[in-house]
């Protein structure tokens, strides 16, 4: 295989700011006066400006050119791979961003009356059933913005059954020590307590650890599946039992889904609530802090306690029921982040059910494809290195052995070669973890460029660590303190009379 890859220059570092770039009087728009009746707004005074916004005034093509300069600072995944395990990064079909922008979906309001919504009524209700298909579930709720909040809310919703149940001691939560940090997080908001639970030496959950983990005062347990070292909780159904007896629920958070959509459901495994991150698996970008949707979906058991209002359907016509006199949870306005979900669908119906297991056996390919090739050449050690589903987790201990570079410096080197860094440092159970999913929508051609930037940074890092230690070096900022980056954040421009 030839070693055609060489780091590449991203953009310059400094791009000038739309005031540096203003000229007085350009304009991008101009809006025609207006020619009705005058409006009468009156504002407190207090509110009103006593002397003209300093806005930079620029032409339409130097504001577009500027932002998509900015946006080109940035990796993205229109610009290269994007291997940060766990979070799923794959090029995302634009044909759901037209549905999902509709003018039918996109111009309503929240407090429209039912009549006028009957159409995205209608969707989110095909939504939910779709969900439950793939989930093998009874109810949906679409209302959670995030997987974390979808977590929270299934914890809250087991808490609510034990308490209906007259149970309020079963607060005990099993989390295995393999898990995203929000597991803990979401029960710990509930009130409830995590007791984590150490992996086998396999990476998978020992059912007898599980067996003398429970007690009378276990809640349930949370199961990353697959987890977050890429492999299936093969014991999962003997999990669930041992979990039941003791009057616990299972929860699944299935962030991963991708790698079993169409092939396993979560409710034959055992489970009884399941989140989904459709802001990864099904067509919204992750990252970038932007909406998400970690909907819920769970047994009928747990239906009465999910939130209001839900969508019923009587007649071909669609009602919100308030469930009036219940008590339910109220997490986020109306249904959620309805955009997302609507690109989920659109997700859903184009690919259909062979589609979506497709989309699960690419991803486990794929992910195989690179990990027989970085171990079996050389490039990366890997813990589990027998297979694995969407993702496999490299340690770089090796690496930091013979050259003396951590794993944070391969990271950052690799952004000199053009590719986003893989997830590092976690899960915190491997030392100097790489977590590398590669998503179905990589090329062979793709991944075999990957292996051969992984082949000429080892390389560099033999010759001389120094190189890495100083990465990167071609992105349009250098390695930054980013412990300040996120104390401390510099978001907005102070101007030239502000700055000192
Ligand atoms: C396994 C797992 N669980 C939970 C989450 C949390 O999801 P979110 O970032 O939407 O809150 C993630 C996010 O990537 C995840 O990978």
């Amino acid at each position: 295989m030839s070693a055609n890859v060489e780091p590449r220059r991203w953009g310059a570092s400094l791009e000038p700011n739309l005031f540096e770039l203003g000229r007085d009087g350009r304009r991008a728009t101009v809006m025609p006066a207006w020619d009705g009746d005058p409006v009468d707004v009156t504002l407190p005074a207090a509110y009103l400006r006593t002397d003209p916004c300093d806005l930079p005034s620029l032409s339409e093509p130097e504001v577009m050119r500027h932002y998509t300069r900015l946006s080109n600072l940035n990796h993205h995944i229109e610009r290269g791979m994007y291997p940060l395990g766990s979070c799923t990064m794959k090029y995302n079909p634009r044909l759901n961003e037209v549905v999902a922008a509709m003018p039918g979906f996109a111009d309503l309001h929240p407090e429209q009356d039912e009549e006028d919504i009957q159409g995205l009524l209608c969707a989110l209700n095909l939504l939910q059933d779709a969900l439950c298909r793939i989930t093998g579930f009874d109810a949906c709720s679409l209302v959670p913005a995030a997987g974390a909040q979808g977590e929270f809310l299934g914890m809250h919703v087991i808490r609510a059954l034990h308490l209906a149940n007259g149970e309020p001691h079963r607060v005990e939560v099993l989390i295995p020590d393999s898990a995203h940090g929000t597991n803990p997080a979401s029960v710990v908001l509930t009130g409830m307590k995590p007791l984590t639970i150490a992996s086998g030496v396999d990476g998978r959950l020992d059912p007898e650890v599980v067996r003398a983990a429970v007690g009378p005062n276990t809640a349930g347990i949370m199961i990353t599946n697959p987890n977050t070292l890429g492999l299936f909780e093969t014991d999962i159904v003997e999990v669930a039992r041992i979990v039941h007896e003791a009057g616990g629920r299972l929860y699944m958070d299935g962030a991963n889904m991708n790698a079993i959509l169409g092939k396993a459901h979560p409710a034959k495994m055992g489970f009884d609530v399941v989140h989904l991150n459709l802001h990864k698996t099904m067509s919204t970008p992750h990252g970038g802090g932007g909406p998400g949707a970690g909907p819920i979906c769970v047994t009928a058991e747990l239906a009465p306690f999910l939130p209001g209002p839900t969508i019923v359907e009587a007649d071909g016509v669609f009602h919100l029921d308030d469930h009036e006199g219940e008590c339910r949870p109220a997490i986020h306005a109306y249904q959620g982040n309805v955009g997302v979900c609507l690109r989920a669908l659109a997700y859903i119906l184009r690919l259909g059910g062979d589609g979506l297991e497709r989309v699960a056996e690419r991803a486990v390919l794929n992910a195989n494809y690179l990990l027989r090739r970085v171990v079996d050449e050389g490039l990366l050690q890997v813990d589990h290195p027998d297979g694995c589903l969407h993702e496999f987790i490299a340690t770089g201990r090796d690496w930091k052995e013979a050259y003396g570079v951590r794993t944070l410096d391969v990271a950052k080197r690799l952004l000199d070669y053009g590719v986003h860094a893989p997830t590092i440092y976690f899960p915190l159970i491997v030392e100097e973890a790489m977590m590398i999913e590669p998503t179905e929508t990589e090329s062979r051609e793709t991944l075999d460029e990957f292996v051969e930037i992984l082949r000429a940074v080892r390389a560099e890092a033999a010759a001389d660590p120094e190189i890495l230690h100083r990465a990167p070096v071609h992105t349009p900022v250098g390695r930054m303190d980013e412990a300040r980056a996120a104390r401390q954040p510099d978001l907005s421009w102070l101007g030239p009379c502000n700055c000192g």
